[in-house]
């Protein structure tokens, strides 16, 4: 195992025994739902960056997965929709971490009278080699690990995610990016890596490497402020600022011009017509938006009309659309 993993573990092995408040999480709320009383120990041990619980990704009675479970703070959301025996796997490789979330479980349990820990199958396991059978999940899961792979391994650990997805399954995932250039020293850094904060790509980047890994369809739901590496604290000339994404990959067949990417573009049509047609499968009510993919908004754009509008992207996308 390469040494930046290692130095992962042993982090993680130290934020399971003692839990970091100020690691990784976002200052975002979390989410409160009718009936569901989080214990305070996972809200300590909340070491994400945004969300991957989607109720609209959970019709259909799923299988869950999720890696690199932390405090079991997703996983007991997750539970809270999902509330079958084992419907959701758990999966973490540092053991210290496995043993804090199966105690939390027992304090979500006494404090939730719908929950019961048979809910989670909890195992341990590596991202990069899930012990998980091919083609048996429907939403997998991991917020703020995969930002720390490097390529060769990012890739593994995507192509993991997409061997065990049944087809159409959803990849959700929350991670911290970075549109500037970062320095070898802070890149080789192998704590601060750990930590979520020097690991990160651009967000082109990262949506290249899980539409390379086969999925077919990638949304952009969310986008905010992460941290700052700023140079009185980080061996850095730059400011450098980093962000966090919430995406859904779905594993759809890719198309023969190439993946929908949704990154919150919208088209509307304001032509003396009822409608515009483009004659390959988009239809444009006048004055109503429509949800774009960025492919289908650069087709639009090509067609240099002068009564569509096409807006930026919001990095907010919620459903709906042209594909
Ligand atoms: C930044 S924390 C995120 C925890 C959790 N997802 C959350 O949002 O609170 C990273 C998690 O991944 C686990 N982890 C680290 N390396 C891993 C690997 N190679 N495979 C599986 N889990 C790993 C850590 O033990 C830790 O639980």
């Amino acid at each position: 195992m390469e040494s930046y993993l290692e130095t992962t573990i042993d982090v993680y092995k130290q934020a399971a025994e003692k839990p970091d408040v100020g690691l990784c999480c976002t200052t975002t709320p979390v989410w409160a739902l009718p009936g569901l009383t989080m214990p305070k120990i996972m809200l300590e041990m909340n070491y994400g960056c945004g969300s991957t619980v989607n109720p609209r990704d959970l019709v259909n009675d799923p299988t869950i997965l999720y890696v690199g479970i932390g405090g079991g703070m997703e996983l007991l959301q997750f539970s809270y929709f999902s509330r079958k025996k084992g419907g959701v796997i758990g999966v973490d490789i540092v053991d210290e971490m496995l043993t804090a979330c199966k105690e939390n479980m027992k304090e979500a349990e006494a404090s939730n009278e719908w929950f019961k820990p048979d809910f989670i199958d909890i195992r341990k396991g590596n991202a990069l080699s899930l012990p998980v059978e091919d083609e048996s999940i429907d939403i997998a899961a991991q917020n703020c690990l995969f930002n720390i792979f490097k390529a060769e391994d990012l890739k593994l650990a995507l192509e993991e995610m997409y061997r065990v997805l049944k087809p159409r399954g959803r990849l959700v995932m929350s991670d911290p990016t970075c549109e500037q250039e970062m320095s070898d020293e802070l890149r080789n850094d192998e704590r601060l890596r750990a930590l979520c904060l020097t690991g990160s790509i651009p967000l082109k980047d990262y949506i290249k490497m899980i539409t390379d890994v086969g999925f077919g369809t990638v949304e952009v739901r969310a986008k905010r402020a992460y941290r700052v590496l700023s140079p009185n604290h980080y061996p850095t000339d730059d400011l450098i600022f980093i962000e966090s994404v919430e995406v859904c990959a779905i594993k759809d067949p890719m198309p023969a011009d190439g993946p929908c990417v949704f990154t919150g573009k919208t088209a509307i049509y304001y032509g003396n017509e009822d409608c515009f047609d483009d004659h390959k499968g988009h239809i444009l009510l006048t004055n109503q938006p429509l949800a774009v993919c960025d492919k289908t908004a650069g087709a639009l754009e090509a067609l240099g009309r002068d009564d569509i509008y096409i807006s930026d992207s919001t990095w907010f996308y919620d459903g709906g659309g042209c594909c």
